[in-house]
């Protein structure tokens, strides 16, 4: 049987994708071999190795560095993170998280976020960007799932493509973490995740697919182990899947400190371990000298390692860092001498907040927002969350390691994806500058205090009760928290949401959090709506009066399911060796559909202070240009009086042969209309977006059968719905 790779499917599929300003300097992948080529082939040994190899922790100015060569010259690459922005580093922009540029379902937001993380990683002299993360939403309760795109493959698909796109136009390169199967804190260095070849591919493997299309310059294998074996000296899913299946011509670097030998791992496919130790800071190293004698013991060949050397040269040739690039101006571990170099802009701020709004959703809402100044005299804002933290990172400001010490407003998750802040509009602050001066604005920051909170929620015209909850990455722990221990609120936000919501009968909640939080309050009578921002960075105030002011009509959706219990959701943290990813497809919103379970709020969820229709929808299977096999158009009208933005999502059902969950993602377009405009709005499925991977050929396949698309305003608001045969 010949069966079609998902990558040659899937490189016409999503050529149409790419968008945004032309980039100089970027070659083609043979252009940037034929350049590598001429550099690599008169390295010696030694200085090919010197390429594959980090430097050591905290020895050099970024988080990595490898080795450069003078004769024949190439540079000491710098690596830096992260998924949202340079960490470690001042006169920067610290902007929204994956999890809210995924919550804008708008391509070309979420590529002009990576562009200009990009622009400034550049401006820093970071040659690679250690970003994007796809890591899927699993369990909720994960720790580092903010700094991806959610709880479905193809969402991180299209978000982790615009991030390569986006990053890479600004001769940085990007890279895709963490490979694979690292969906959880606890444990991730020793745990083994087990998990079907099909789901493998389908749910894991899909997103960094997409990115290899969009021409992904590195990978960073994860610390964890599949198959019993680590991650980074996995042949199976460095050599098989990765480069082969996938075609992926860039390199693969390690995790910090996931390298655990020379030739398995150097055979397998690691192409560069980082930060070079063998443990971080023993200045020792499994490559250097060793990946030297393990060629010279015949280990290793030496074409293997000229391998490895080509793959980082045209990465960096491929993005066009070998014209004027700029020098490396961060100091990562001495912030006191780093020299000012200024990559942040007012155009960088300015979309910050707009994506910040954009990524506002909202829950619930009876009709009390948007609010006007014109209607209140007092306005009352309760809770820590609501605070500008006293410490938020930054140059003097040592204590607060990677923002694990936030005491205030929750902006960002903490570890290695944080940055450090210029500065934070608290959201006390963008609403008290909204509000003008004609509105009094009272506050009480008080999480434990609830009768204080009370009394002064109960003579304002309303009142904004603000919670949250964190995480982040391992080498960090909050109050035991780095997955979250449970769902629920922190520092007593459901005692102190209850408590204004008694006091108030004008009561919004505000939530900000990593994910999915349990709402035993939702039901209250006095609640009349429910406000998610997400993780929004530095604007966070002025995103968030934007939306409550009405300035910006909400549109953003949720990127994963809340569930109405813990219990309902499909998959939990473990602590067992065995991971099992039991769940198997059924990630996400897939497991709530196939178990006939109610979420409270369903994943793509998010009302509009407008409402919309959906009409006329037809579907044709004429093949279209490239391998698109179906076609499906549908008017949606705003119907309501205010102007603004839907997002319509497109969801397919395979024949039921197939095996699949009843409904998966493969469409969603943001449409901006204004009140009472109607557009048409075309979704095109390609073969990749029709295949399965069939276990018995090893191969994607597009089952033969009748399809359902439905298209429709969340997964559980169905608008739309024809069937097709292919
Ligand atoms: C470990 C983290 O898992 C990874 O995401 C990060 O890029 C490196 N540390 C470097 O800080």
């Amino acid at each position: 049987m010949i069966c079609s790779s998902l990558t040659s499917i899937a490189v016409i599929a999503l050529a149409g994708l790419a968008q945004g300003a032309p980039t100089s300097n970027l070659r083609s992948w043979e252009e940037a071999y034929a350049k590598a080529e001429q550099v690599v082939d008169q390295m010696s040994l030694e200085q090919k190795v010197g390429l594959t190899t980090g430097i050591g922790w905290e020895k050099t100015l970024c988080v990595g560095n490898v080795h450069g060569t003078e004769d024949p010259y190439f540079p000491s690459l710098c690596l830096q993170d992260g998924p949202l922005g340079t960490r470690f580093a001042s006169n920067n922009t610290a902007g929204v998280s994956g999890i809210n540029a995924a919550a804008t379902f708008d391509r070309d937001l979420m590529y002009r976020r990576a562009e200009i993380i990009g622009n400034e990683s550049r401006g820093k002299g970071v040659h690679i960007q250690l970003g994007p993360s796809v890591d899927l939403i699993r369990a909720p309760h994960g720790g580092r799932g903010w700094e991806a795109f959610g709880e479905d493959p193809y969402l991180q698909g299209v978000g982790g493509y615009e991030f390569v796109k986006g990053v890479q136009s600004q001769n940085v390169i990007a890279t895709a973490k963490h490979y694979i199967l690292n969906n959880q804190e606890i444990n991730r260095t020793t745990s083994n995740s087990v998990v079907d070849e099909r789901t493998l591919r389908e749910i894991y493997v899909w997103p960094y697919a997409r990115m290899v299309e969009a021409g992904l310059g590195s990978v960073m294998c994860s610390y964890n182990l599949y198959e019993d074996i680590y991650a980074c000296e996995n042949d199976y899913l460095l050599n098989t899947v990765l480069k082969e299946e996938l075609s992926f011509k860039g390199f693969v670097m390690s995790d910090w400190g996931a390298t655990h030998s020379t030739a398995p791992s150097v055979n397998a496919g690691l192409d560069m371990t980082m930060p070079g130790d063998i443990i971080m800071g023993d200045g020792l190293s499994w490559f250097g000298p060793n990946l030297t004698k393990a060629v010279e013991d015949g280990d290793v060949s030496e074409e293997r390692v000229t391998d490895m050397a080509m793959r980082i040269a045209a990465a960096h040739f491929k993005v066009g860092q070998d014209k004027d690039f700029p020098e490396t101006s961060l100091v990562s571990f001495d912030r006191k001498s780093e020299p000012e170099v200024i990559v942040t802009s007012d155009e960088h701020i300015k979309f910050v907040r707009d994506i910040g709004a954009a990524s506002v959703v909202l829950l619930a809402n009876d009709g009390i927002l948007p609010v006007s100044s014109d209607d209140l005299q007092k306005i009352a804002i309760v809770g820590s969350d609501a605070a500008a933290p006293s410490e938020h990172g930054g140059l003097n400001e040592v204590e607060c390691t990677d923002m694990a010490c936030n005491d205030g407003t929750y902006v960002m998750g903490w570890g290695s994806g944080s940055v450090d802040f210029p500065y934070i509009i608290s959201p006390t602050e963008g609403i008290t500058n909204r509000a003008g001066d004609s509105v009094e604005v009272v506050h009480t920051y008080d999480d434990w205090d609830t009768e204080a909170a009370a009394e002064l929620a109960s003579d304002a015209d309303i009142a904004f009760v603000f919670a949250k909850t964190e995480a982040g990455e391992e080498y960090l722990m909050v109050d035991g928290n780095n997955d979250r221990k449970n769902l629920t609120l922190w520092n007593n936000g459901d005692n102190l949401i209850q408590a204004v919501a008694d006091a108030n009968e004008n009561t919004v909640v505000v939530i900000h959090s990593p994910g999915p939080i349990l709402m035993p309050w939702i039901d209250h009578e006095n609640i009349k709506a429910v406000v998610w921002p997400g993780l929004p960075g530095q604007e966070t105030g002025n995103s968030l009066a934007d939306v409550l002011f009405g300035d910006v009509n909400p549109s953003g959706r949720l990127p994963y399911t809340i569930a109405k219990k813990e219990e309902d959701y499909g998959a939990h943290i473990s602590t067992e060796y065995n991971i099992e990813y039991s769940e198997k497809l059924n990630i996400g919103y897939r497991h709530f559909d196939a178990n006939d379970i109610e979420p409270l709020f369903a994943f793509g969820y998010g009302l509009s202070y407008s409402t919309f229709d959906y009409g006329k929808l037809k579907v044709n299977t004429k093949r279209g240009k490239r391998d698109t096999l179906a076609t499906a158009t549908v008017f949606v009208r705003n119907t309501g009086d205010v102007d603004g933005a839907e997002v319509a999502q497109a969801y397919i059902s395979f024949p039921e042969s197939a095996g699949e969950p009843p409904k998966v993602l493969r469409g969603f377009e943001r449409v901006y209309l204004k009140a009472g405009q109607q557009r048409k709005v075309t979704f095109e499925f390609t073969e990749t977006d029709l295949s399965i991977y069939d276990e018995e050929s090893s191969c994607w396949v597009v089952p033969e059968g009748e399809y359902t698309v439905s298209i429709g305003a969340s997964s559980r608001d169905i608008r739309e719905s024809a069937t097709f045969d292919l």
